[in-house]
Protein backbone atom coordinates (compact mmCIF):
# COMPACT_ATOMS: atom_id res chain seq x y z
CA UNK A 1 0.00 0.00 0.00
CA UNK A 2 0.96 3.56 -0.77
CA UNK A 3 1.08 6.19 1.83
CA UNK A 4 1.60 10.07 1.07
CA UNK A 5 4.86 12.10 2.43
CA UNK A 6 3.55 15.71 4.05
CA UNK A 7 4.34 17.10 0.81
CA UNK A 8 2.47 14.33 -1.65
CA UNK A 9 -0.34 14.57 0.68
CA UNK A 10 -0.67 18.49 0.40
CA UNK A 11 -0.75 18.38 -3.16
CA UNK A 12 -3.52 15.52 -2.91
CA UNK A 13 -6.18 17.48 -0.91
CA UNK A 14 -5.24 20.45 -3.54
CA UNK A 15 -5.53 18.00 -6.42
CA UNK A 16 -8.94 16.34 -4.83
CA UNK A 17 -10.52 20.14 -3.67
CA UNK A 18 -9.87 18.21 -0.06
CA UNK A 19 -8.42 21.88 1.29
CA UNK A 20 -8.99 25.25 1.39
CA UNK A 21 -6.60 28.07 0.11
CA UNK A 22 -6.41 31.19 1.70
CA UNK A 23 -5.39 33.74 -1.04
CA UNK A 24 -5.24 36.57 0.79
CA UNK A 25 -2.13 38.02 2.46
CA UNK A 26 -2.39 37.04 5.90
CA UNK A 27 -0.14 37.82 9.08
CA UNK A 28 1.25 34.79 11.48
CA UNK A 29 0.46 37.53 14.31
CA UNK A 30 -2.53 35.85 15.49
CA UNK A 31 -4.78 36.46 12.36
CA UNK A 32 -3.22 32.80 10.79
CA UNK A 33 -4.48 31.40 14.27
CA UNK A 34 -7.95 32.98 14.24
CA UNK A 35 -8.44 32.09 10.88
CA UNK A 36 -7.87 28.69 11.29
CA UNK A 37 -10.04 28.05 14.87
CA UNK A 38 -13.18 29.58 12.77
CA UNK A 39 -12.22 27.50 10.09
CA UNK A 40 -11.88 24.11 12.07
CA UNK A 41 -11.98 21.45 11.53
CA UNK A 42 -11.60 22.43 7.74
CA UNK A 43 -7.87 22.03 6.55
CA UNK A 44 -6.49 25.11 5.28
CA UNK A 45 -3.29 26.50 3.23
CA UNK A 46 -2.42 29.80 3.59
CA UNK A 47 -0.63 30.67 -0.25
CA UNK A 48 0.29 34.49 0.97
CA UNK A 49 2.46 34.97 4.67
CA UNK A 50 2.89 38.40 5.18
CA UNK A 51 6.85 38.63 5.53
CA UNK A 52 7.33 35.05 4.31
CA UNK A 53 7.53 34.85 0.31
CA UNK A 54 8.82 31.68 0.20
CA UNK A 55 6.26 29.89 2.91
CA UNK A 56 3.24 28.71 2.52
CA UNK A 57 1.56 27.29 6.06
CA UNK A 58 -1.03 24.94 6.14
CA UNK A 59 -3.06 23.81 9.16
CA UNK A 60 -6.14 21.65 10.42
CA UNK A 61 -4.15 19.10 8.31
CA UNK A 62 -5.22 16.07 10.69
CA UNK A 63 -8.28 17.37 12.91
CA UNK A 64 -10.27 14.72 13.03
CA UNK A 65 -10.22 10.89 13.73
CA UNK A 66 -11.47 10.31 10.22
CA UNK A 67 -8.70 12.43 8.75
CA UNK A 68 -5.89 10.55 10.26
CA UNK A 69 -7.89 7.11 9.19
CA UNK A 70 -8.33 8.22 5.79
CA UNK A 71 -4.61 8.93 5.50
CA UNK A 72 -4.14 5.31 6.61
CA UNK A 73 -6.83 4.26 4.99
CA UNK A 74 -8.78 2.75 7.32
CA UNK A 75 -11.37 3.20 9.27
CA UNK A 76 -11.88 5.63 12.86
CA UNK A 77 -12.54 2.22 14.42
CA UNK A 78 -9.23 0.12 13.17
CA UNK A 79 -7.14 2.81 14.64
CA UNK A 80 -7.02 1.34 18.30
CA UNK A 81 -5.96 -2.38 16.56
CA UNK A 82 -4.17 -0.55 13.89
CA UNK A 83 -2.05 1.46 16.67
CA UNK A 84 -1.95 -1.92 19.15
CA UNK A 85 -0.54 -3.71 16.68
CA UNK A 86 2.06 -1.01 15.28
CA UNK A 87 3.47 -0.71 18.95
CA UNK A 88 3.74 -4.33 19.69
CA UNK A 89 5.37 -5.04 15.74
CA UNK A 90 7.94 -2.20 15.70
CA UNK A 91 10.51 -1.90 12.02
CA UNK A 92 13.30 0.06 11.95
CA UNK A 93 12.32 2.62 8.92
CA UNK A 94 14.56 2.50 5.54
CA UNK A 95 17.44 5.15 5.89
CA UNK A 96 18.03 7.21 3.04
CA UNK A 97 20.19 10.15 1.87
CA UNK A 98 20.15 13.05 0.43
CA UNK A 99 16.97 13.74 2.37
CA UNK A 100 13.91 16.42 0.76
CA UNK A 101 13.91 17.84 4.13
CA UNK A 102 17.72 19.14 3.48
CA UNK A 103 17.16 20.25 -0.02
CA UNK A 104 17.59 23.79 1.75
CA UNK A 105 20.29 24.79 4.30
CA UNK A 106 20.05 27.92 5.51
CA UNK A 107 23.19 29.61 6.06
CA UNK A 108 22.93 31.44 9.44
CA UNK A 109 20.26 30.70 12.20
CA UNK A 110 17.35 33.17 12.22
CA UNK A 111 14.05 32.14 13.50
CA UNK A 112 12.97 35.03 12.36
CA UNK A 113 13.25 33.87 8.90
CA UNK A 114 10.59 31.10 9.84
CA UNK A 115 6.54 31.65 9.56
CA UNK A 116 6.17 30.72 13.55
CA UNK A 117 3.28 31.82 14.41
CA UNK A 118 1.61 33.97 17.44
CA UNK A 119 -1.56 32.23 18.16
CA UNK A 120 -2.81 34.56 20.75
CA UNK A 121 -2.49 37.91 22.23
CA UNK A 122 -1.48 36.89 25.41
CA UNK A 123 0.95 34.57 24.38
CA UNK A 124 4.47 34.74 25.67
CA UNK A 125 5.52 34.83 21.93
CA UNK A 126 6.18 33.14 18.68
CA UNK A 127 5.56 29.20 19.30
CA UNK A 128 6.16 26.13 17.41
CA UNK A 129 3.65 23.82 18.30
CA UNK A 130 3.68 20.69 15.48
CA UNK A 131 7.49 19.85 16.32
CA UNK A 132 8.13 16.25 16.38
CA UNK A 133 11.05 16.53 18.89
CA UNK A 134 14.06 13.77 18.05
CA UNK A 135 16.26 13.54 20.58
CA UNK A 136 18.81 10.17 21.95
CA UNK A 137 20.69 8.72 24.95
CA UNK A 138 23.78 6.71 24.95
CA UNK A 139 21.86 4.14 26.96
CA UNK A 140 18.06 4.42 25.45
CA UNK A 141 18.98 5.09 21.76
CA UNK A 142 16.37 7.50 20.09
CA UNK A 143 13.03 8.83 21.28
CA UNK A 144 10.37 11.01 19.80
CA UNK A 145 8.38 13.51 21.92
CA UNK A 146 5.96 17.06 20.92
CA UNK A 147 7.85 19.54 23.05
CA UNK A 148 6.11 23.11 22.16
CA UNK A 149 9.13 25.53 21.65
CA UNK A 150 8.82 29.06 22.29
CA UNK A 151 11.13 31.59 20.28
CA UNK A 152 13.04 34.56 22.49
CA UNK A 153 15.76 35.14 20.62
CA UNK A 154 16.75 34.71 16.72
CA UNK A 155 18.47 31.52 18.05
CA UNK A 156 17.27 30.43 21.04
CA UNK A 157 13.50 28.91 22.44
CA UNK A 158 12.63 27.88 25.85
CA UNK A 159 10.80 24.81 25.24
CA UNK A 160 8.24 22.68 27.67
CA UNK A 161 9.29 19.53 28.60
CA UNK A 162 7.66 18.03 31.27
CA UNK A 163 8.89 15.29 34.03
CA UNK A 164 8.95 12.29 33.41
CA UNK A 165 8.84 12.38 29.38
CA UNK A 166 11.76 10.65 28.21
CA UNK A 167 13.62 13.87 26.74
CA UNK A 168 13.41 14.84 30.82
CA UNK A 169 14.82 11.73 31.48
CA UNK A 170 17.42 12.21 29.10
CA UNK A 171 18.56 15.44 29.83
CA UNK A 172 18.46 14.65 34.09
CA UNK A 173 21.24 11.91 33.15
CA UNK A 174 23.37 14.28 30.71
CA UNK A 175 23.04 17.70 31.53
CA UNK A 176 22.62 18.61 27.73
CA UNK A 177 21.23 16.63 24.95
CA UNK A 178 21.17 17.31 20.85
CA UNK A 179 17.49 17.56 19.29
CA UNK A 180 15.77 18.17 16.18
CA UNK A 181 12.59 19.80 15.79
CA UNK A 182 11.37 18.69 12.81
CA UNK A 183 7.79 20.28 11.12
CA UNK A 184 6.02 18.78 8.42
CA UNK A 185 5.26 15.29 9.39
CA UNK A 186 1.90 12.97 8.58
CA UNK A 187 0.17 10.74 11.13
CA UNK A 188 2.61 7.49 11.08
CA UNK A 189 5.16 10.20 12.40
CA UNK A 190 2.85 12.27 14.27
CA UNK A 191 0.96 9.45 16.20
CA UNK A 192 4.21 7.56 17.07
CA UNK A 193 5.69 10.95 18.54
CA UNK A 194 2.29 11.11 20.65
CA UNK A 195 2.89 7.95 22.06
CA UNK A 196 4.04 6.97 25.58
CA UNK A 197 5.95 3.30 25.27
CA UNK A 198 8.66 2.18 27.34
CA UNK A 199 11.86 4.29 27.43
CA UNK A 200 14.32 2.61 25.04
CA UNK A 201 11.42 2.14 22.03
CA UNK A 202 12.38 3.99 19.84
CA UNK A 203 8.89 5.10 18.25
CA UNK A 204 10.33 5.89 14.44
CA UNK A 205 10.12 2.55 14.83
CA UNK A 206 6.21 2.74 15.38
CA UNK A 207 5.90 5.43 12.94
CA UNK A 208 7.40 2.80 10.33
CA UNK A 209 4.88 -0.10 11.58
CA UNK A 210 1.93 2.58 10.95
CA UNK A 211 3.06 3.14 7.27
CA UNK A 212 6.45 3.10 5.69
CA UNK A 213 9.16 5.61 7.06
CA UNK A 214 12.12 6.67 5.70
CA UNK A 215 14.56 8.64 8.03
CA UNK A 216 17.78 10.53 7.16
CA UNK A 217 21.02 11.56 9.12
CA UNK A 218 20.37 14.69 10.63
CA UNK A 219 23.06 18.08 9.17
CA UNK A 220 24.91 18.48 12.58
CA UNK A 221 23.55 15.75 15.09
CA UNK A 222 24.03 12.25 15.22
CA UNK A 223 20.75 11.58 15.14
CA UNK A 224 17.93 9.79 12.77
CA UNK A 225 15.14 12.14 11.81
CA UNK A 226 12.13 11.88 9.66
CA UNK A 227 13.77 12.74 6.09
CA UNK A 228 10.32 13.50 3.91
CA UNK A 229 9.62 16.39 7.07
CA UNK A 230 9.33 20.02 5.92
CA UNK A 231 11.78 21.99 7.79
CA UNK A 232 14.22 20.80 10.35
CA UNK A 233 15.81 23.07 13.65
CA UNK A 234 18.59 21.21 15.01
CA UNK A 235 20.19 22.18 18.48
CA UNK A 236 21.32 21.47 21.77
CA UNK A 237 18.47 21.49 24.51
CA UNK A 238 20.21 22.36 28.01
CA UNK A 239 19.21 21.00 31.85
CA UNK A 240 20.29 23.86 33.58
CA UNK A 241 20.30 27.02 31.10
CA UNK A 242 16.37 27.98 31.50
CA UNK A 243 14.27 31.18 30.11
CA UNK A 244 10.91 31.70 30.95
CA UNK A 245 8.02 29.73 28.92
CA UNK A 246 4.88 30.79 28.68
CA UNK A 247 1.85 31.97 28.92
CA UNK A 248 0.17 29.59 26.15
CA UNK A 249 -2.85 28.09 25.76
CA UNK A 250 -2.62 23.71 26.80
CA UNK A 251 -5.11 20.91 25.62
CA UNK A 252 -7.84 22.11 28.28
CA UNK A 253 -8.18 25.66 26.40
CA UNK A 254 -7.30 27.19 29.11
CA UNK A 255 -3.62 29.78 29.67
CA UNK A 256 -0.75 27.85 31.40
CA UNK A 257 1.49 29.75 34.04
CA UNK A 258 5.12 31.00 32.86
CA UNK A 259 7.53 28.86 34.20
CA UNK A 260 11.41 28.44 33.80
CA UNK A 261 11.59 25.96 31.15
CA UNK A 262 14.96 24.62 29.75
CA UNK A 263 16.95 26.31 26.81
CA UNK A 264 17.03 25.42 23.09
CA UNK A 265 19.68 26.98 21.21
CA UNK A 266 19.28 26.57 17.57
CA UNK A 267 22.03 25.92 15.09
CA UNK A 268 21.12 24.93 11.94
CA UNK A 269 18.11 25.01 10.11
CA UNK A 270 16.94 23.13 6.82
CA UNK A 271 13.87 22.84 4.96
CA UNK A 272 12.38 21.51 2.06
CA UNK A 273 12.48 23.77 -1.20
CA UNK A 274 9.22 25.98 -1.12
CA UNK A 275 8.20 24.96 2.49
CA UNK A 276 5.11 24.70 4.02
CA UNK A 277 4.66 25.51 7.67
CA UNK A 278 2.93 23.00 9.76
CA UNK A 279 0.54 24.59 11.88
CA UNK A 280 -1.11 23.09 14.62
CA UNK A 281 -3.54 24.70 16.68
CA UNK A 282 -3.40 24.32 20.76
CA UNK A 283 -5.87 23.30 22.47
CA UNK A 284 -8.07 23.21 19.24
CA UNK A 285 -8.95 19.84 17.66
CA UNK A 286 -6.06 18.53 16.41
CA UNK A 287 -3.83 19.06 19.24
CA UNK A 288 -6.92 16.79 21.03
CA UNK A 289 -6.70 13.69 18.48
CA UNK A 290 -2.65 13.94 18.59
CA UNK A 291 -3.07 13.74 22.40
CA UNK A 292 -5.52 11.92 23.26
CA UNK A 293 -6.03 8.78 20.61
CA UNK A 294 -2.73 6.53 21.89
CA UNK A 295 -4.27 6.65 25.11
CA UNK A 296 -7.57 4.57 23.43
CA UNK A 297 -5.29 1.16 22.96
CA UNK A 298 -4.19 1.22 26.54
CA UNK A 299 -7.50 1.94 28.62
CA UNK A 300 -8.88 -0.48 25.45
CA UNK A 301 -6.00 -3.19 26.40
CA UNK A 302 -6.69 -2.58 30.28
CA UNK A 303 -10.65 -3.25 30.36
CA UNK A 304 -10.02 -7.01 27.94
CA UNK A 305 -7.15 -7.64 30.79
CA UNK A 306 -9.81 -7.50 33.28
CA UNK A 307 -12.06 -9.80 31.81
CA UNK A 308 -14.35 -6.91 30.07
CA UNK A 309 -15.53 -7.30 26.12
CA UNK A 310 -14.17 -3.85 25.09
CA UNK A 311 -15.30 -2.94 21.41
CA UNK A 312 -13.87 0.67 21.25
CA UNK A 313 -12.74 3.55 23.27
CA UNK A 314 -13.28 7.41 22.79
CA UNK A 315 -11.17 9.97 24.57
CA UNK A 316 -13.32 12.35 23.16
CA UNK A 317 -12.80 16.14 23.01
CA UNK A 318 -15.59 17.51 25.15
CA UNK A 319 -13.27 15.98 27.59
CA UNK A 320 -10.38 18.01 26.11
CA UNK A 321 -9.21 14.73 24.89
CA UNK A 322 -7.23 13.90 28.32
CA UNK A 323 -9.67 14.16 30.88
CA UNK A 324 -12.81 11.94 30.19
CA UNK A 325 -13.15 8.17 28.37
CA UNK A 326 -15.81 6.60 26.67
CA UNK A 327 -15.97 2.84 26.85
CA UNK A 328 -17.90 0.64 24.87
CA UNK A 329 -18.23 -2.90 26.40
CA UNK A 330 -19.83 -6.37 25.33
CA UNK A 331 -21.85 -6.50 28.89
CA UNK A 332 -22.04 -10.11 30.24
CA UNK A 333 -22.21 -10.12 34.03
CA UNK A 334 -23.48 -7.01 35.74
CA UNK A 335 -20.00 -6.45 37.55
CA UNK A 336 -18.97 -5.71 34.15
CA UNK A 337 -19.38 -1.86 33.70
CA UNK A 338 -18.11 -1.13 37.29
CA UNK A 339 -14.91 -3.61 36.50
CA UNK A 340 -14.96 -1.84 32.83
CA UNK A 341 -14.72 1.53 34.91
CA UNK A 342 -11.52 0.64 37.33
CA UNK A 343 -9.67 -1.31 34.09
CA UNK A 344 -9.74 2.14 32.36
CA UNK A 345 -8.42 4.36 35.20
CA UNK A 346 -5.43 2.13 35.12
CA UNK A 347 -4.87 2.55 31.22
CA UNK A 348 -5.05 5.99 31.88
CA UNK A 349 -3.84 7.66 35.00
CA UNK A 350 -4.39 11.13 33.58
CA UNK A 351 -8.47 9.85 33.18
CA UNK A 352 -10.57 11.87 35.70
CA UNK A 353 -14.03 10.67 34.51
CA UNK A 354 -15.11 7.25 32.58
CA UNK A 355 -18.14 6.75 30.99
CA UNK A 356 -19.14 2.88 30.22
CA UNK A 357 -21.97 2.15 27.69
CA UNK A 358 -23.38 -0.85 26.15
CA UNK A 359 -23.04 -2.01 22.39
CA UNK A 360 -25.62 -0.29 21.36
CA UNK A 361 -24.52 3.32 21.82
CA UNK A 362 -22.44 5.28 19.66
CA UNK A 363 -19.64 6.41 21.52
CA UNK A 364 -18.52 9.65 19.15
CA UNK A 365 -22.28 10.64 19.70
CA UNK A 366 -22.43 12.94 22.79
CA UNK A 367 -26.39 13.05 22.57
CA UNK A 368 -26.62 9.05 22.64
CA UNK A 369 -24.30 9.17 25.59
CA UNK A 370 -26.02 11.80 27.02
CA UNK A 371 -29.32 9.63 26.42
CA UNK A 372 -27.73 6.40 27.84
CA UNK A 373 -26.96 8.22 31.10
CA UNK A 374 -30.39 9.78 31.23
CA UNK A 375 -32.28 6.23 31.03
CA UNK A 376 -29.74 3.87 32.22
CA UNK A 377 -27.77 5.48 35.35
CA UNK A 378 -28.48 5.25 38.87
CA UNK A 379 -26.51 7.33 41.11
CA UNK A 380 -26.20 5.14 44.16
CA UNK A 381 -26.13 1.91 42.18
CA UNK A 382 -24.13 3.14 39.35
CA UNK A 383 -21.61 5.43 40.43
CA UNK A 384 -17.98 4.32 41.36
CA UNK A 385 -15.94 7.70 43.38
CA UNK A 386 -12.28 6.24 42.99
CA UNK A 387 -11.25 8.95 45.21
CA UNK A 388 -8.55 11.50 45.54
CA UNK A 389 -5.50 10.42 43.65
CA UNK A 390 -3.05 12.33 41.19
CA UNK A 391 -4.97 13.29 37.61
CA UNK A 392 -3.26 15.26 35.10
CA UNK A 393 -1.74 18.93 35.88
CA UNK A 394 -3.63 20.23 33.01
CA UNK A 395 -6.95 20.08 34.43
CA UNK A 396 -7.47 24.02 36.08
CA UNK A 397 -10.03 22.11 38.74
CA UNK A 398 -6.98 19.63 40.27
CA UNK A 399 -5.17 20.50 43.38
CA UNK A 400 -2.65 22.73 42.18
CA UNK A 401 0.93 21.18 42.42
CA UNK A 402 -0.31 18.40 43.63
CA UNK A 403 -2.55 17.59 40.57
CA UNK A 404 -4.67 15.57 43.26
CA UNK A 405 -8.68 15.30 41.31
CA UNK A 406 -11.32 13.16 42.62
CA UNK A 407 -11.56 10.33 40.03
CA UNK A 408 -15.44 9.23 39.43
CA UNK A 409 -16.65 6.29 36.81
CA UNK A 410 -20.00 6.39 35.53
CA UNK A 411 -21.74 3.32 34.86
CA UNK A 412 -24.33 3.92 32.29
CA UNK A 413 -24.30 0.16 31.15
CA UNK A 414 -28.26 -1.44 31.36
CA UNK A 415 -29.21 -3.53 33.82
CA UNK A 416 -29.18 -7.09 32.72
CA UNK A 417 -32.31 -8.13 34.58
CA UNK A 418 -35.10 -5.17 33.34
CA UNK A 419 -37.94 -5.11 35.79
CA UNK A 420 -40.34 -2.05 34.82
CA UNK A 421 -40.13 -0.53 31.09
CA UNK A 422 -37.13 -2.08 28.54
CA UNK A 423 -33.83 -0.43 28.08
CA UNK A 424 -33.90 -0.48 24.24
CA UNK A 425 -34.29 2.08 21.72
CA UNK A 426 -37.35 1.94 19.74
CA UNK A 427 -36.52 1.70 16.13
CA UNK A 428 -38.87 3.12 13.55
CA UNK A 429 -38.84 0.90 10.31
CA UNK A 430 -36.16 2.12 7.57
CA UNK A 431 -37.23 4.20 4.63
CA UNK A 432 -35.60 5.78 1.30
CA UNK A 433 -36.57 9.62 1.62
CA UNK A 434 -35.90 9.81 -1.68
CA UNK A 435 -39.04 7.24 -2.16
CA UNK A 436 -40.98 10.19 -0.61
CA UNK A 437 -39.38 13.55 -0.86
CA UNK A 438 -39.29 14.95 -4.83
C1 LIG B 1 0.43 18.27 19.90
C2 LIG B 1 1.10 17.84 21.16
C3 LIG B 1 1.82 18.75 21.91
C4 LIG B 1 2.50 18.37 23.07
N1 LIG B 1 3.26 19.27 23.75
C5 LIG B 1 4.03 18.86 24.80
C6 LIG B 1 4.94 19.77 25.43
O1 LIG B 1 5.03 20.94 25.08
N2 LIG B 1 5.70 19.29 26.44
C7 LIG B 1 5.64 17.99 26.87
O2 LIG B 1 6.40 17.61 27.75
N3 LIG B 1 4.75 17.12 26.30
C8 LIG B 1 3.97 17.53 25.28
N4 LIG B 1 3.12 16.65 24.66
C9 LIG B 1 2.97 15.29 25.17
C10 LIG B 1 4.15 14.36 24.92
O3 LIG B 1 5.14 14.79 24.07
C11 LIG B 1 3.68 13.02 24.46
O4 LIG B 1 2.64 12.55 25.27
C12 LIG B 1 4.77 11.99 24.36
O5 LIG B 1 4.16 10.84 23.94
C13 LIG B 1 5.52 11.61 25.60
O6 LIG B 1 6.35 10.58 25.18
P1 LIG B 1 7.39 9.82 26.09
O7 LIG B 1 6.59 8.85 26.88
O8 LIG B 1 8.28 9.20 25.06
O9 LIG B 1 8.11 10.80 26.93
C14 LIG B 1 2.41 17.03 23.51
C15 LIG B 1 1.67 16.11 22.77
C16 LIG B 1 1.02 16.50 21.61
C17 LIG B 1 0.26 15.47 20.83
Amino acid sequence: MIFLNFREYMNKLESTGSITKIKKEISIDVEAAAVLKAAEPTPLLFEKVKGFPDFRVAGNIFSTKISIANYFKITPAQLIPKLTEAIDKRSPPEEIKSPPCQEVIMGTVDLGKLPILKHNKNDGGRYISSAVVVTKDPEFGQNLDFHRAMEYTANKMSTRIIKGRDFYKFLERAGEVEAAYCVGNTPNVLVAAATSVKTGINELEIANALAPTKVTKAKTLDLLIPADCEVVLEGKVFMKERAAEGPFIDLTETYDIVREEPVFEVRKITHRKNPIWQALLPGALEHKVLMGMPREPTIFKSVNEAGVQCIDVNVNPGGSSWLHAIVKIDKKVEEDGKTAIRAAFEGHKSCKHVFVVDKDINIYDPLEVEWAMATRFQADRDLVDIGREPGSSLDPSAEAGTKITNKVGFDLTAPLKTEGKGFAKAEFPKVDLKDYIE
